[in-house]
């Protein structure tokens, strides 16, 4: 199907939102260091970026994880591909997504970063789709509340494709134009 990329937030909203995220983590840290925990792939743009806005010492590390099929009954299990690769014990961990959408991701991942001794575990999110939440995640740094439709750009992907856009646009599909 035919479809073209509509930009929903400029690259220029997202950077003085980002300046604006970091300078509230900077003061709620203060005095302490941060642990960065970006969630691979989608928030390797945002991760980056909002680190380089946080003025107190910040330390970062990845992870990847994959849900099950959606036909498993364990829902909200999540398989970490790729773990971090430094100890979190006694760390302030801040995990970045680059989306909170259900909310399934990042409530498994905060219960895996319990387990592992962190201090302390909060949520940064570039986006927020709040319609969409089935279980009681609330991110603590929210960027931008999106409406339920699909969003690429800045690290999300349609496919893989568009993670590399500087700005957050949504899949617009024109009906009745099949592709020839
Ligand atoms: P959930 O909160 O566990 O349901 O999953 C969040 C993940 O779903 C995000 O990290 C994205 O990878 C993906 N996702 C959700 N909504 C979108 C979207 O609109 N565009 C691209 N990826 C999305
Ligand atoms: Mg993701």
């Amino acid at each position: 199907m035919n479809y073209t990329i509509q930009e929903m937030i400029s690259e220029a909203e997202i950077d003085k939102r980002i300046r604006e995220m970091g300078a509230q983590i900077s003061k709620d840290y203060e005095g302490k260091e941060v642990c960065l925990i970006g969630i691979l792939k989608g928030a390797s743009f945002f991760t980056c970026e909002l680190a380089k806005r946080i003025s107190v010492p910040v330390t970062i590390d990845f992870m990847h994880a994959s849900s099950y099929g959606s036909g498993t009954v364990s829902s909200g299990v999540v398989k970490i591909d790729k773990d971090v690769t430094v100890s979190i014990e006694g760390k302030n961990v801040i995990l970045c997504e680059d989306i909170v959408d259900t909310g399934r991701t990042l409530s498994s991942l905060k219960e895996v970063l319990k387990e592992k001794g962190a201090n302390s575990i909060k949520v940064a999110s570039l986006l927020d789709k709040p319609e969409r939440r089935v279980t009681e995640l609330t991110p603590d740094y929210v960027g931008f509340a999106v409406p339920n439709e699909f969003v690429v750009g800045y690290g999300l992907d349609y496919d893989q494709r568009y993670r590399n856009l500087p700005y957050i646009g949504t899949v617009v599909f024109e009906e009745g134009k099949e592709e020839g």
